[in-house]
């Protein structure tokens, strides 16, 4: 039963009124193309969306669907994994996508203003320019926003030196469900005034509110690094070198894990790319180490070089031209595109503390075996952070629907039982909310859910997402 109101022809006259017609989207091909984010193949369009320009027309949006009781979806740049920007009752779907401006850049803080619209990678650019660095790099840099990054707390590679969104977050404008405008904290790099509202709305996967500008630290650039592609036979032993590399006193810049199919998948998918593979090849391991010092960066690569021979690494690429690092790094980063065109699947965000994730790997492996599904498996290893792209394959839609949910509450059991959580970077949103028992008890629970009625006790904030 849908608890909401449902949109009139009057309610979408007034949101014309609002905030103009050019910005008001109502035809079944317009609302199915702001019905689905990268989660599988889901679509749920809002039942009209609206692209607002600024945070006052945010606010009266809100106000109005408060007063009405329309519920309404927050909608970044649509590249969310785990449907958080599915209007799962209709509604409105609020896209943030004209509120892209870089507000300002403040050379003598080292800090930038920006709207939730912003494309992470023209950030980054913007940055870069004036020499310095916004280090968060999701994989879909390219085309995911700043605002749908605050709301997952998304990650990325750079994330095991540099840490995620929430990392980088120093102040955040939000507009209330009812369509008061606050902002969370203040402008400085430390802040012990009061609960932290920053941090609370950010990885709230817009339950809490609409986040309408961010002030986001940055850093002076760092200029050099280099990339080493390292074979291995045993997956297991790949994921074995990836804490003993920290334990050696270094801490790469990225340290990815990928398992053979996820690059065999990739090179069928991209033509650019063409890494060779030794027949035994299991997995590698992508590690990059960063620095401003050319010869301190070539010695620490001596020193994981050593580090990996103990767990039988093969040979070594080292990649230290541009043309060779973009073809690598294209490589890892279009991984989720090809597995996504490869087959039916589904795409856990696991994520344990690092020493344990070759228990993970393997626990999954046996996971499989028993339920009969084949997984293709890559991810942040030095975050601990394991993507498991379960693949449809032969099951049939039976396995599928009613028993494939039941292995993957097997592999969160796991995954807590390690001392792990349910996403490290994806967020829970629509698809993993009926794990969330896995991960907090009742207590906790109704602690979290508590939060989300002090901001929304209507519900109409982006229902459906992160409890059931
Ligand atoms: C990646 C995305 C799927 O790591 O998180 O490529
Ligand atoms: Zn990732």
């Amino acid at each position: 039963m849908n608890p909401f109101t449902k949109i009139s022809q009057t309610n979408i006259n007034q949101f014309t009124e609002l905030i103009g017609k050019e910005n008001v989207f109502f035809n079944s091909e317009q609302l199915n193309e702001f019905g689905h984010d990268e989660t599988e193949d889901l679509v749920f369009p809002p039942e009209v969306a609206l692209t607002p320009r600024n945070t006052e027309q945010v606010s009266e949006i809100m106000r109005f669907c408060f007063e009405e009781n329309i519920p309404v979806t927050p909608i970044g740049s649509q590249t969310g994994l785990s449907g958080g920007a599915l209007s799962i009752h209709g509604g409105v779907g609020l896209s943030m996508k004209k509120m892209n401006a870089i507000l300002e850049l403040d050379e003598k803080n080292l800090q930038i203003t920006v709207e939730p619209g912003l494309i992470t990678e023209e950030l980054q650019n913007a940055a870069i320019e004036k020499g310095l660095f916004y280090a968060p790099d999701p994989s879909s840099k390219g085309s995911c926003s700043i605002g749908g990054n605050l709301a997952e707390n998304a990650g990325g590679p750079r994330a095991v030196k540099y840490g995620v969104t929430k990392d980088w977050v120093l102040n955040l404008e939000v507009v209330l469900p009812n369509g008061e405008i606050i902002w969370t904290g203040a402008n400085t790099l430390k802040n012990s005034t009061g609960y932290n509202l920053t941090q609370l709305m950010v990885g709230s996967e817009g339950t809490l509110g609409v986040i309408t500008k961010a002030v986001l630290k940055l850093i002076p650039y760092v200029p050099n690094n280099v990339s080493m592609l390292a074979p291995f036979s045993s997956s297991i032993k790949a994921c074995e070198a990836v804490s003993a590399i920290f334990r050696a006193g270094i801490t790469p810049s990225a340290m990815e894990f990928m398992e053979r199919d996820a690059l065999d998948w990739i090179m069928k998918f991209d033509d650019s790319v063409n890494i060779k593979i030794e027949e035994n090849t299991q997995a590698h391991l992508l590690i990059e180490i960063d620095g401003t010092n050319m010869d301190l960066i070539y010695q620490e690569c001596e020193k994981v070089a050593e580090v990996l021979e103990q767990f039988e690494c093969g040979e070594i690429l080292l990649a230290d031209n541009q043309a060779q690092k973009d073809e690598i790094w294209r490589m890892r980063r279009r991984i989720g595109e090809a597995v996504k065109s490869n087959s039916i699947y589904k795409e856990e965000d696991t994520v344990v503390p690092r020493y344990e994730l070759p228990t993970l790997l393997a626990g999954v492996k046996e996971i499989g075996n028993k339920y009969g599904f084949k997984s293709v498996c890559y991810g942040h290893a030095g975050d601990g952070n394991l993507h498991i792209n379960i693949i449809k394959g032969e099951l049939t839609d039976k396995q599928w629907n009613n028993e494939l949910p039941e292995a993957i509450r097997e592999i969160f059991e796991l995954t807590v039982s390690l001392g792990g959580t349910l996403s490290g970077e994806h967020g829970i949103g629509y698809v993993q909310k009926n794990y969330m028992d896995i991960a907090f008890n009742s207590v906790e629970l109704e602690l979290l859910k508590s939060i989300k009625n002090v901001f929304d006790p209507t519900g109409i904030m982006n229902p459906e997402k992160l409890f059931t």
